[in-house]
């Protein structure tokens, strides 16, 4: 029986594909980060973030998003066991306040949609 890796990372689109290695690869550099993943679609990017975490673990998120995100952290990642605490990430002392140990992701928009809420987040390249 063929190995899935004998004819290299190419052999099938989905599990390989050069041109999306090539666009992983420059969007890693230029937000110089060690690694960038290409999805077909926001959702599906969100969503596989989103089950990164594990039961009992906490996502703290944002309590104004566009609606598809709200409505995965509202009825569907509760039922795997996540706890999901909601809050307004444009008041830093709240957001400081609210990330405890079992905090994994901290999930916001800046501005946020629909209310155009700005967070003053800063980012932090570790290079
Ligand atoms: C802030 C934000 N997150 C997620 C999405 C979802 O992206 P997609 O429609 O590619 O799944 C959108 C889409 O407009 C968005 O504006």
């Amino acid at each position: 029986m063929p190995s899935a890796t004998e004819n290299g990372p190419y052999d099938y689109t989905r599990s390989g594909n050069p041109t999306r290695d090539v666009l992983e690869s420059l969007l890693a550099k230029l937000d110089k980060a060690d690694r960038a993943f290409c999805f077909t679609s926001g959702m599906a990017a969100l969503a596989a973030v989103a089950h990164l975490v594990g039961t009992g673990e906490e996502i703290v998120a944002g309590d104004d998003m566009y609606g598809g995100s709200d409505r995965l952290l509202s009825q569907v990642i509760p039922k795997t066991g996540v706890v999901v605490k909601r809050i307004n990430t444009s008041d830093l002392d709240e957001v400081a306040s609210t990330i405890g140990p079992w905090t994994k992701l901290l999930w916001l928009e800046s501005p946020t949609n629909p209310r155009q809420q700005i967070s003053d987040i800063r980012v932090r390249h570790v290079n």
